[in-house]
């Protein structure tokens, strides 16, 4: 048993906004992608799986607009901004939840803004035990980044990148499967550059000098883009989760990713001779 009280160790699966939607047009969710992956969700039969989805086009849109992550400055437009962020999250939120639901997969969808409460941006209260007793039961929690409550800020965003690697470093997870637009991470961005290199594995080391490498923000994203993603997951890394980054756009590479199977990809792990985990 783990310190987390689970008896088998969970995989944290975060489906990326820039693959279960259209980033560059607001509010359009990408319905073919996202029901194509709960069929490879529900194949995959992992037995016990967290599933954190991005913003895209419906988060990332409506928090800039309204400044939701610089935090609330007191004016009732802005408060209502920040409800309506949390609202563009769970109408993405439920079409995922339909399409799982679709495919015989017990997903509960649970709003992080309901249980967790962050401190200037970084979690700080969580309430661990409806996830901990939906995963003893072999269901699905469903959960996503959000706009939530903050202590010092009065509210902010959450990216789902901080809370697939809060989640499992609490849980003790097996493996961070994380999906994206791209072939996992190049040398530079590959919507910029002409033809960087996929990096295919890669050890924390490593990581840290990329990491002035990797671009920062990206135009629709408000949680720092691929540099933020990296930043988020190292602490999970560090853990020794190995993590695995793929694209989610293209058919069986998250099929592939859960499954442990040899895959296009970049996995990161803690150390080189890092054993792998199955
Ligand atoms: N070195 C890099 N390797 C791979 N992708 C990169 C790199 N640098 C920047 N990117 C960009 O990062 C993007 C993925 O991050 P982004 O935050 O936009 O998507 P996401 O996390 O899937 O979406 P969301 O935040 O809504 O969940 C890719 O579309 C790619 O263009
Ligand atoms: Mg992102």
């Amino acid at each position: 048993m783990k310190a987390s009280g689970l008896s088998i160790k969970p995989t944290v699966l975060k489906l990326g906004g820039s693959v279960i939607t259209h980033k560059d047009k607001p509010l359009t969710a990408n319905l073919t992608a996202i029901r194509r992956l709960a069929e490879e969700i529900a194949e995959a039969k992992i037995p016990q799986l967290i599933v954190v989805h991005g913003g895209g086009s419906f988060g990332h849109t409506m928090a800039k607009e309204y400044a939701i992550k610089e935090g609330f400055r007191g004016e009732a437009s802005q408060l209502l901004g920040f409800t309506k962020t949390h609202q563009a999250m769970i109408t993405l939120n439920n079409l995922v939840l339909e399409a799982l639901i679709q495919h015989n997969i017990s997903a509960m969808a649970i709003a992080p803004s309901s249980f967790i409460v962050s401190k200037s941006g970084r979690i700080a209260t969580m309430r661990y035990e409806p996830l901990k007793r939906l995963l003893d039961m072999g269901a699905v929690p469903l959960l996503y980044g959000d706009a939530i409550l903050d202590f010092d800020k009065g509210f902010t965003i959450l990216s789902g990148d901080q809370l697939v690697a809060s989640l499992a470093v609490h849980f003790g997870a097996k493996r961070i499967v994380v999906g994206i637009d791209e072939d996992g991470l190049f040398t530079a961005d590959p919507k910029e550059h002409g033809r960087p290199d996929l990096i295919r594995k890669c050890t924390l080391r490593r990581l840290r000098k990329l990491r002035r490498q990797i671009k920062g923000t990206n135009a629709c994203d408000v949680t720092g883009g691929m540099q933020g993603k990296i930043a988020e997951l190292m602490p999970a890394i560090e853990e020794g989760i190995p993590t695995l980054i793929v694209n989610g756009t293209i058919s069986r590479r998250i099929y592939k990713a859960l499954k442990g199977e040899k895959v296009t990809g970049t996995l990161i792990q803690k150390n080189e001779g890092a054993k792998r985990h199955h």
